[in-house]
């Protein structure tokens, strides 16, 4: 990373942000919160949610971070910019903005601010990016949240345990791909954005899965029955990823039918994807374990699984 150069454009743009940029009072921060789109361990991804008069244009958004902590925006070293800008148009006057932050160095903790074009910059920001070398990891798994009370108290419990990520297992605000729902979703992401920080203050970041109630109708929907939920958790292209989180555990996310059928192509064990993985941690046997340094590559994955002597004890949980 060139730290000179790019400290040198920080300060150009800001300095060029600052003074162009108005701050009328009808543009507001909704959300930030944390998602993971490519090695967590050296990337995050800052989801900002912004809302506006309808018809009005959304702000820009920009990210200024930094290892050590800063006040002014122009003290940090670095500056990122929306690399995705999201207008919902069944939600006029929303926009969910997505800054990629990358670079960045393992198992370290990084602050950041949110620095909107139409309004104040946001108070500093704390997340830890995952080790690149072994280390004890700390997660929760949950799924089948919902937005009431009990989920509250629930929350509050997974955040004192500290993780370094929340694994999310879908069924998270129940708006079953409803545009009509979409307030479930600001009430649990208003949830996860006050109650969802460690002890120390860092930011959890989510990788989730796709539940049935991110879908309308469930099962076997399109990217438009699951608007909400793949526009809200940009996390990748498709509903099926890995995510590798420290050098000894690498994650399968699968989807169990909602969007991706379990036949033929993806997800679960299918040659298409998972033969392409390696995934050398100890996964459950409710997994497929294949290396795409088998003997026989063209055989199928759960074929090769077996012969391998590793369990697989079906192509999907
Ligand atoms: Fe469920």
């Amino acid at each position: 990373m060139n730290l000179t150069r790019r400290h040198v454009l920080l300060m150009m743009w800001i300095g060029a942000f600052l003074n162009l940029a108005p701050m009328p009072a009808e543009a507001a921060v909704r959300h930030i919160y944390l998602t993971w789109s490519g090695d967590p361990a050296s990337s995050v991804r800052i989801n900002v949610h912004t809302m506006t008069t309808p018809g009005q244009l959304a702000p820009q958004i920009h990210v200024v971070y930094d290892t050590v902590r800063a006040g002014a925006p122009g003290q940090y070293r670095w500056a990122s910019t929306s690399t995705h800008i999201d207008p919902i148009e069944a939600l006029p006057g929303r926009t969910v903005h997505s800054v990629l932050l990358d670079q960045l160095q393992p198992g370290t903790r990084h602050y950041y601010r949110v620095l909107s074009s139409q309004d104040a910059a946001s108070t500093v920001y704390h997340f830890r990016t995952m080790p690149d070398e072994p280390s004890p990891l700390r997660f929760i798994v949950n799924g089948d949240m919902g937005i009431d009370e009990h989920a509250r108290q629930l929350q509050s419990v997974a955040a004192a345990q500290d993780p370094q990520v929340a694994l999310l297992g879908g069924d998270l605000a129940y708006s079953n791909g409803n545009w009509d729902h979409a307030d479930r979703w600001d009430r649990w992401l208003d949830h996860w954005d006050s109650l969802m920080v460690t002890s120390t203050g860092d930011q959890i970041p989510i990788v989730s899965a796709i539940g049935n109630h991110e879908v309308r109708g469930g099962y076997a929907g399109t990217e438009q029955d699951a608007g909400l939920y793949l526009r809200y958790l940009p996390q990748s292209s498709k509903t099926f990823y890995d995510r590798q989180l420290g050098p000894h555990v690498a994650l399968l996310v699968l989807d169990s039918g909602h969007l991706a059928s379990h036949d033929g192509e993806p997800p679960g064990c299918s040659r298409h994807w998972c033969g392409t993985k390696t995934v050398t941690s100890a996964l459950p046997s409710t997994t497929c374990r294949c290396s795409p340094d088998s003997a026989s590559p063209a055989q199928p994955c759960h074929e090769r699984v077996a012969a391998s002597g590793n369990r697989c004890s079906r192509n999907l949980p």
